[in-house]
């Protein structure tokens, strides 16, 4: 792998413009237990658009969080008590990074090169595009974090469970099962149920364009219903044969009044788990019945970083560092072909693009309506699939 030169391109926070820009900056120095990696592919979430859009503190962090690239250089490190993964000069890894979506100053994704821990990586298989792998990281963990570290099913790497006699008979309900985490909540719930031998029936809401591909492996929903429809809740109860309603529920969406419409197609005791949190005013608290807890938790605290956003604030938790290291591992492990990458959309331009175009399209309110008055073929809404650039 040839060494880098100095200095490398990244997209820059530009706060008091709510916008990010092309910048020349130091290729950066891996530490102790850090790789230093070539980034080939990034792929767009929501809060990179979003906290470009409404900066959280100050300009000149690197924006962007999942990436995909080759390893450059590994920093020497020992420690018996947590030994980490080895990587190798031109090892094809992926990962996320946090970048500007919170107040701390931690670089972020999109750029040429960047440093992450070694543990916080996983392996491509051969058979994956870099593009493909960048699509996986963020949205693959906020999934497996909802499901196993909230929800309390069995992770498949999870080797310690006693398997349940009788064998038990979950209904679970995705709501948005279109969404990146959607797709990637689906698979995992699958691995689980075989894992653990456990029968899930999938159920979820989608626009009834994504039906097919929802009902096909590796997704194979048993039913699905438009969240258009204004009875949706009812279809989704009446889908339980003795209409008692779903045992868990995954709001991929939570916003305004989902989550109090998830809520009440759960049974009693049934569990919640949402993507955003009620303290930040996402969703309409005073839907959701005051018995039922919709279970929140940001992703980020899987980097194992302590997070501040303006008026909130995420304790560094040791425990959700160690699951996404097994979650990693697990992805790397074999041959590799765990999860299934969402579908890609490969957009054209490289980093230079990505404010003009990408973050129009994952982007809420003016950005939404500025994508809508654009007619190339890469700038209509998404729908099932996840929007990459590749930077080599
Ligand atoms: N807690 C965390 O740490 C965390 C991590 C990742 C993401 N998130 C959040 O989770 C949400 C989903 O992220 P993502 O990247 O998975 O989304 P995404 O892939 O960009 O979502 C696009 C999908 O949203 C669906 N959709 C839009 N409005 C909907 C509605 N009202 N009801 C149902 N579906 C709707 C569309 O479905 P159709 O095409 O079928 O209409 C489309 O396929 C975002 O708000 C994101 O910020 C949170």
């Amino acid at each position: 792998m040839a060494a880098p030169s100095e200095n490398m391109s990244a997209l820059l926070l530009d706060a008091p413009n709510r916008t990010a820009t092309i910048q020349t900056i130091p290729v950066p120095i891996p530490g102790p237990g850090e790789l230093l990696i070539r980034v080939h592919a990034i792929a767009l979430n929501p809060v990179d658009a979003l906290y470009t859009f409404k900066p959280l503190g100050s300009s000149g962090r690197t924006v962007g969080s999942d990436f995909a690239g080759t390893v450059v250089s590994a920093a020497p490190y020992h420690d018996e008590k947590s030994p980490i993964p080895s990587f190798s000069p031109g090892d094809r890894v992926s990962g996320f990074l946090q970048g500007a979506c919170s107040i701390n100053d931690r670089p972020g994704a999109f750029a040429d090169y960047l440093v992450c821990p070694a543990d916080l990586v996983w392996r491509i298989p051969d058979s994956m595009s870099f593009e493909e792998a960048s699509a996986i990281s963020l949205c693959g963990l906020t999934a497996a974090q909802a499901l196993f570290q909230r929800l309390g099913f069995v992770a498949p790497w999870d080797t310690t469970f006693k398997p349940a006699t009788p064998a038990r008979e979950f209904y679970a309900l995705i709501y948005g099962a279109s969404t990146s985490v959607g797709l990637y909540a689906a698979q995992l719930l699958h691995l689980s149920a075989k894992h653990s031998n456990t029968t899930v029936h999938l159920l979820g809401t989608a626009s009834p364009a994504r039906f097919d591909l929802l009902r096909a492996k590796p997704y194979s929903y048993e039913h699905l219903v438009s969240y258009r429809s204004p009875d949706w809740p009812a279809q989704i109860r009446a889908l339980h044969p003795r209409n008692r309603g779903v045992d868990i529920a995954l709001d991929c969406i939570s916003q305004a009044s989902t989550v109090g419409q998830v809520s009440s197609t759960l049974r009693d005791g049934g569990k919640l788990a949402v993507l955003r949190s009620r303290a930040a005013g996402a969703w309409d608290a005073s839907l959701v019945p005051a018995h039922i807890d919709p279970l929140y938790d940001a992703v980020w605290r899987g980097l194992g970083e302590r997070v501040q956003y303006h008026s909130m604030v995420l304790e560094a938790n040791a425990e959700m560092r160690q699951f996404s290291r097994a979650f990693y591992r697990w992805l790397s492990s074999g041959d590799g072909s765990k999860l299934q990458a969402n579908p890609v959309r490969r957009m054209p331009g490289g980093l230079g693009k990505v404010v003009g175009d990408g973050f129009m399209l994952v982007g809420e309110g003016d950005a939404v309506k500025q994508a809508e008055g654009r007619r190339e073929e890469w700038m209509k809404p998404i729908s099932g699939e996840k929007l990459v650039y590749s930077l080599v």
